[in-house]
């Protein structure tokens, strides 16, 4: 099988799994971080170069004080300590996303862990936080007019494949993507990227979405005919 290189997750899912089961929304979240452990080393292990992520959207600042502290506090224990086995996997992990309105502690624990991986070469783990699509798009703009402000590109040298090296990192396009927890939408991940993503929606809440539905979800994009908006001559 032609495997993806890049597949990308909209972790969708944490609150309901938890609520359904009488919970606290944030034991959804804790859950979560534990499946996507090992999801990142299942990826590595299947040869995926590029897993991205989506753990915390600009909009999801929207949500509760309390939530947002929590999944703050979260991702710093998370980077800080459980990342060490996907770190021992030899995945480098690095971050998407705006650094405004993160707190100093949780911008010091993303640091750290982009150092500490900075040369682990098996797969890279992508996670955007504080992220989304259209402000990516914005951000990378602004970039590509300082350039041609500073005189560093030439209008007519911009296009859709050095475009890429205006966003928050320059990985290669998105060749499956999966949305968990019921919904059929982006919610603005990565709309540059996405452009001839596969797109695979399931059900299944995030916290649920383990190795063996990764391998499904796999098999399922293994049928796929990725045209590129050209027609099969044979
Ligand atoms: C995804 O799960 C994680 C984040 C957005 C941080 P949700 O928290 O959106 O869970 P649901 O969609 O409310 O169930
Ligand atoms: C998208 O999920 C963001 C993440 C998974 C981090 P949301 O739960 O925030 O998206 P909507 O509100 O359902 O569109
Ligand atoms: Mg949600």
């Amino acid at each position: 099988m032609n495997g993806p290189n890049h597949v990308a997750i909209i972790m969708d899912g944490n609150g309901r799994w938890a609520q359904e089961r009488g919970l606290k929304r944030s034991e959804g979240h804790k859950e979560g971080a534990k499946t996507l452990e090992k999801l990142a080393i299942h990826a590595k292990e299947l040869g995926i170069k590029v897993l991205s992520v989506f753990a915390f959207s600009t909009d999801n600042f929207k949500r509760s004080k309390e939530e947002v502290d929590y999944l703050m506090n979260l991702c710093i224990t998370y980077f800080n300590e459980k990342l060490s086995k996907v770190i021992d996997n030899n995945v480098k992990i690095i971050f998407s996303g705006r650094k405004e309105n993160l707190r100093e502690d949780v911008l010091e624990a993303m640091k750290n862990v982009t150092e500490k991986t900075k040369n682990n070469t098996a797969c890279i783990l992508n996670i955007c936080f504080n992220y989304g699509g259209q402000e990516e798009i914005v951000d990378a703009t602004k970039k590509v007019f300082k350039d041609l402000k500073e005189g560093k590109l030439k209008e007519e040298d911009l296009n859709k494949e050095n475009f890429y090296q205006y966003m928050y990192q320059n990985l290669p396009p998105i060749d499956f993507l999966i949305r968990t927890g019921k919904e059929h939408r982006l919610s603005g991940f990565m709309l540059y990227q996405a452009t001839y993503a596969e797109l695979y929606f399931v059900d299944t809440y995030f916290p649920d979405f383990l190795e063996k539905n990764l391998d499904e979800a796999l098999e399922y994009y293994s049928t796929r005919d990725r045209r590129f908006g050209s027609v099969k001559t044979d």
